[in-house]
This record gives C-alpha cells, structure tokens and sequence, in this order.
C-alpha cells in the first residue's frame, strides 16, 4: 500500500531531519529560539499549504480545512509576542503541480502531527509552559491524532492507481523532506 512504501522510502529522510530537530530543541532556552523554530515552520510550512491548495479541496479531501497548519503555527508566533515572517518561494519548495505531488507534500505535513507532540512536550519542559501558550501547533489534533493519521493515510492508499502514480507521491514526500532539511540547515538559531 502506498501509505506503508512512503514511511519506508522517507525514513532516511525523516531521521535524519529528526536528529537535526531534535539537536536543535536541545538547546533552546528562551521563548525567542522557540519562536525562531516556529517560524521555520511557518515559513516552509505556510507556503507549501498555498501550493497544496492548489490541487487539494474538500473534494478531494474532506476535511482538509480542518487540517491545515500555517493558521495554528502563525497563532502560536503571535501568541509568544512575535511577528510571522514571509513564506519561502521558488526552489525552496518541492515541485508541486499536480494532485499526486501536492498529497506526498501533505504526507510530510500531516505526519509531522506525530513527531509534534514529542516536541510540545519538549518545549513545554524547557520553557516551563503550563498553558499551552505557543504551543498549539506541535500538539496538532491533541487525543484525535491517531484518527486523524489513520484517515489520512486511508485516503492516501484510495489516489495513487499505479506504481507510476505511487512514484510521483513519494518522490515528491522525499523532495519535501529534502527541501525542509535545507531550510532547517540555513535556519539561524
Ligand atoms: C524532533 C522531531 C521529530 C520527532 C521526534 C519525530 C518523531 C516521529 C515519530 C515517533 C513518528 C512515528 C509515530 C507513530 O508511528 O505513531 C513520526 C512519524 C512521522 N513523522 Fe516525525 N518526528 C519529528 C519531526 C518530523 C517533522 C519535522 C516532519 C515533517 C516535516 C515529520 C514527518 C513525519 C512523518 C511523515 C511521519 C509518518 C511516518 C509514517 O508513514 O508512519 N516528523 N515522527
């Protein structure tokens, strides 16, 4: 099934990622270098849902709005008294013009809800936040997570009718993880 070629074929992407995440939050003492890591997901994040909006609706998807995350990640900045930054364009951004590609995109999007809740428990700690100030974002769908990934996933194994189809979703969710691996590496914190 599709959903389970695309964990395979991105977890040397996603590992790697991870650790340079999670290097990252290790040393993030102050509200300002967490806000500076929301806003490299904002900046990535927020212009990859105005190109996946493109080619993925309600339609498609039906409860995609609910999905959507640059809304929850620019709260969080405003929240913590910061400003969102602009959005990245051009090659910065995985190739995304067609329905197939904009799923592997939100692929990475939406399983980035798992890895979420690890972080707000992270910065939560770090931080000492007790009210969830700033922290809406990384704690995604809250107790609904594992049902909302499930339905995700559902959908993704129902759009992709060949291997053809199944190369051009994953190949676009590796490009996604590339391209954000660059951003996290140029990313000042
Ligand atoms: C410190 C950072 C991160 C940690 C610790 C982490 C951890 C995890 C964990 C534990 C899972 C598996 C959850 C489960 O199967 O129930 C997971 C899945 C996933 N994460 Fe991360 N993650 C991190 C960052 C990210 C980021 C930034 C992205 C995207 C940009 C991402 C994308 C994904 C995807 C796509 C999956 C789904 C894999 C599958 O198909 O099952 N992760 N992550």
């Amino acid at each position: 099934m599709l959903s389970e070629k695309l964990k395979t074929e991105t977890l040397t992407n996603h590992q790697q990622l991870e650790k340079m995440l999670v290097t990252r939050m290790k040393s993030i003492r102050s509200v300002q270098d967490y806000i500076d890591l929301l806003q490299l997901f904002y900046s990535y994040f927020g212009a990859l849902e105005t190109r996946i909006n493109t080619f993925i609706s309600a339609e498609q998807l039906p409860d995609y709005t609910h999905r959507r995350k640059s809304a929850a990640l620019s709260k969080d900045i405003s929240d913590l008294g910061g400003t969102p930054v602009e959005t990245v364009s051009g090659d910065s951004l995985p190739e995304i013009e067609n329905a197939l590609q904009a799923f592997g995109a939100l692929y990475v999007i939406e399983g980035s809800t798992l890895g979420g809740k690890i972080i707000a428990k992270m910065m939560a700690q770090q931080l000492g936040i007790t009210n969830g100030t700033g922290l809406s974002f990384f704690n995604g769908y809250g107790d609904d997570s594992a049902q909302m990934w499930d339905k995700f996933k559902q959908k993704l194994d129902l759009i992709a009718q060949d291997s053809n189809s199944e190369n051009i979703v994953i190949e676009a969710a590796n490009q996604t993880f590339t391209k954000f691996k660059l951003q996290a590496g140029h990313s000042t914190v």
